[in-house]
């Protein structure tokens, strides 16, 4: 059972009072990983740590984790915690990999964990979008790997997908996932708009891919170059008006 505390005014004694309310609302007696959703500001980790050390010490929490937080604040977390804070929950997936240059390597020395949200970039990997037929819905059009223009980007991508999926007998989505599940130190957390998904998305851990399959989908990963930040916001708006 995990869970996560919205760090707004993380004080410990918010968040000894948020772990018990979330406790008792899940019906359970001990949430085995508690994590910050995201670094605050202004409120430093000092407190907030102090309170997941009582909530550890009663042995209402189990683990400690994060989420969003970048590698220096991670370990400061922990310093403050004086214990291991066993994961930080971050964006990652075959076309977000970050997380590869210094949070999985971290995690592998100190025996930590990578959580990986959005592994499917959305639904970008899975191969079911293309240019001419984007996905609906508020969240994926605010999304700039969906405009149309970086969909046509991605059809190398996907077809690299496809054509490891298919040694597989598996999808795209699934190689995506193996891709991740490559580092021994990442779990990834699939969103899924179905059972069906969501048992293909938990067969994905059965996939071992081969190391020319690997090297192929990081050849096909890093060709791929999306228009994003300040050159995707006209697109965006022009692809908004035409959408109305
Ligand atoms: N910590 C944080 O700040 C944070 C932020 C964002 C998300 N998250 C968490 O991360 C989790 C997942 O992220 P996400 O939903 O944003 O993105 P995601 O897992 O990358 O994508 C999920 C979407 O991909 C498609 N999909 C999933 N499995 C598939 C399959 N087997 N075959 C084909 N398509 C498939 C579905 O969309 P369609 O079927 O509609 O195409 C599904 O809604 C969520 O549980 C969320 O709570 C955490």
């Amino acid at each position: 059972m995990a869970s996560k505390i919205f760090p707004l005014l993380p004080i410990a004694p918010v968040v000894q009072q948020r772990a018990v309310a979330s406790a008792a609302r899940l019906g359970v007696d001990r949430i085995d990983l508690y994590q910050v959703h995201q670094a605050n500001p202004v409120v430093g980790d000092t407190t907030t740590m102090s309170g997941m050390r009582t909530l550890q010490d009663v042995g209402l929490v189990g683990e400690v984790g994060v989420s969003n937080y970048g590698l220096r604040r991670w370990r400061f977390a922990e310093a403050a915690l004086g214990r291991r804070v066993l994961s930080n929950q971050v964006r990652y997936s075959m076309i977000d990999r970050g997380p590869e240059e210094d949070l999985i390597p971290y995690a592998e020395r100190a025996g930590r964990l990578v959580i990986a949200y959005s592994p499917l970039a959305q639904g970008f990997l899975s191969g079911r979008y293309d240019a001419t037929n984007p996905p609906s819905g508020a969240v994926r059009r605010g999304n700039p790997y969906f405009l149309p223009e970086n969909l046509a980007r991605g059809t190398e991508l996907i077809a690299t997908l496809r054509e490891v999926a298919d040694a597989h007998d598996a999808t795209p989505s699934q190689i995506a996932l193996a891709y991740l599940l490559r580092h021994p130190n990442v779990v990834a957390i699939p969103g899924a708009s179905g059972v069906e998904q969501m048992e293909r998305n938990a067969a994905a851990a059965e996939i071992d891919l081969a190391d020319d399959e690997y090297a192929a989908l990081v050849a096909a990963a890093r060709a791929f170059r999306p228009v994003t930040g300040l050159a995707a916001v006209p697109r965006m708006v022009r692809a908004r008006l035409r959408a109305r």
